[in-house]
């Protein structure tokens, strides 16, 4: 069965795609999958396990901890923080000893963004988007409260259908006065991807810093924060990266703003020779200075195995098959649900969107629980309206999404999902 997809207007991303193509995931055997029946469609909240990660975690637990217990160290503890930095840097087209890997998103983007408002001068404004991740929200308002209180926070209600819609509104907001822009590249709910090199432009054009949380696309979409001239960026490495829960984030700073940045939390990991146990604080020269404390093992060392996963299967190649895979949902969407009283959220231009589908229904909560209950597929929920569907081309099938599709259509025919209590529970 054939069918033809073409993606936005761009002649670049005619393509002709079988159902068998994308039921062919070169990567899905490197993952445990418990029941191949289950549609599994959250990997942009939690990315399944790697089974390199299960004889990974083996080995740091029986012997690097096990046996060679404090002699790891010097083996191969201290250097992992750089060393999947590096690898994560790579992905995001970061040069070498740019990218670390260290605490949680949020810490980062504290670190981070204090650390460039320390640059601010007199301009007082950090730009935002109102609709970013509430951690980065409050991250940003708490900043501004208990460290920064000179500071204002602005945060822009955008329009996340196209980019030229935002463009247009960053371009009229971003002043003299703005001290940091700081943005999700791909939107937690609406999918939306920005511009990534003409916001930053934009905002170098005013001489301003950009931070951007890359959550929602390390991992998915090729990315070159190099190129950019991107100043910092964070992320999460649980979802495409398939970390593991709670893994460690990274952090990722150009290297001209390294030498003038400094860590809010001058910890000991991040100085500059930590062994030396001096009396005095001296930052690392290197990326180095953003770590605070003693490193997670356990937790980095289950990193590094999805990332490296990723690199094998390639960026590129994982977006266009990521691509395909979302096509083939925006299609399904047009001939099954549209008619059914579902609303498409995430933009349908390649540029503009991230690695996931989001739909809008008022009973969206119902519904999701009637598709996990009923029908084995794994969607999210995010409140108040949105059921999101992760789309990881490491491992995501076509016929994951045929089933995704059918569930929805059947749960909103049939009315089955009107059997479920409206009271929400805390996860999906
Ligand atoms: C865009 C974004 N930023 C930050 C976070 C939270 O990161 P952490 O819990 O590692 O601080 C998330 C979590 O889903 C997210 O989606």
């Amino acid at each position: 069965m054939y069918h033809r997809t073409l993606v936005g207007t761009q002649q670049r991303d005619q393509c002709l795609t079988t159902t068998s193509e994308l039921d062919h995931a070169p990567f899905r055997d490197r993952f445990v999958i418990d029941d191949p029946q289950v549609a599994y469609l959250d990997g942009n909240s939690l990315g399944r396990l790697p089974k390199a990660t299960v004889t990974r975690m083996q080995h740091v637990v029986s012997h690097e901890w096990g046996r060679a217990l404090i002699g790891s160290w010097n083996q191969d503890w201290l250097p992992i923080a750089r060393r999947v930095g590096d690898k994560i840097g790579g992905l995001i087209g970061a040069a070498t000893g740019e990218t670390l890997v260290c605490d949680s998103t949020s810490i980062n983007l504290f670190k981070a963004a204090w650390a460039l408002l320390q640059h601010r001068g007199s301009r007082r404004t950090i730009v935002t988007d109102a609709a970013n991740f509430p951690t980065d929200l409050y991250v940003l308002d708490g900043l501004r409260q208990q460290v920064e209180p000179e500071l204002r926070l602005q945060p822009l209600v955008l329009d996340h259908g196209s980019h030229t819609a935002v463009n247009s509104v960053l371009e009229r907001v971003i002043n003299h006065d703005t001290a940091l822009i700081c943005l999700s590249h791909v939107n937690y709910k609406t999918g939306y991807a920005f511009d990534l090199s003409a916001v930053t432009e934009m905002a170098h054009a005013h001489g301003t810093p950009i931070l951007w949380d890359l959550s929602h696309s390390v991992g998915a979409v090729p990315l070159d924060l190099g190129a950019a001239q991107v100043d910092a960026a964070v992320g999460c490495t649980y979802k495409y990266l398939n970390g593991g829960p709670g893994a460690p984030a990274f952090l990722m700073v150009r290297k001209d703003w390294l030498p003038r940045l400094r860590n809010p939390i001058p910890g000991w990991f991040g100085a500059a020779r930590p062994f030396d146990f001096g009396g005095t604080y001296e930052p690392h020269p290197g990326i180095e200075r953003f770590a605070v404390g003693t490193p997670p093992i356990l937790s980095l060392s289950a990193v590094e195995p999805g990332v490296d996963l990723t690199c094998e299967a390639g960026i590129v190649a994982l977006r266009q098959r990521g691509w395909r895979l979302m096509q083939r949902f925006f299609e399904l969407y047009d001939q099954r649900l549209q008619q059914l009283g579902f609303g498409l959220v995430t933009p349908r231009d390649r540029d503009a969107t991230g690695s996931h589908v989001s739909l809008i229904h008022e009973d969206a909560w119902q519904i999701t629980q009637d598709l996990i209950q009923q029908h084995r597929v794994i969607p999210d929920f995010r409140g108040p309206d949105i059921i999101r569907f992760g789309i990881t081309p490491l491992y995501t099938l076509g016929r994951e999404i045929e089933q995704a599709v059918a569930a929805l259509e059947s749960s909103v025919t049939h009315g089955t999902y009107r059997s479920y209590p409206q009271q929400r529970r805390d996860v999906t």
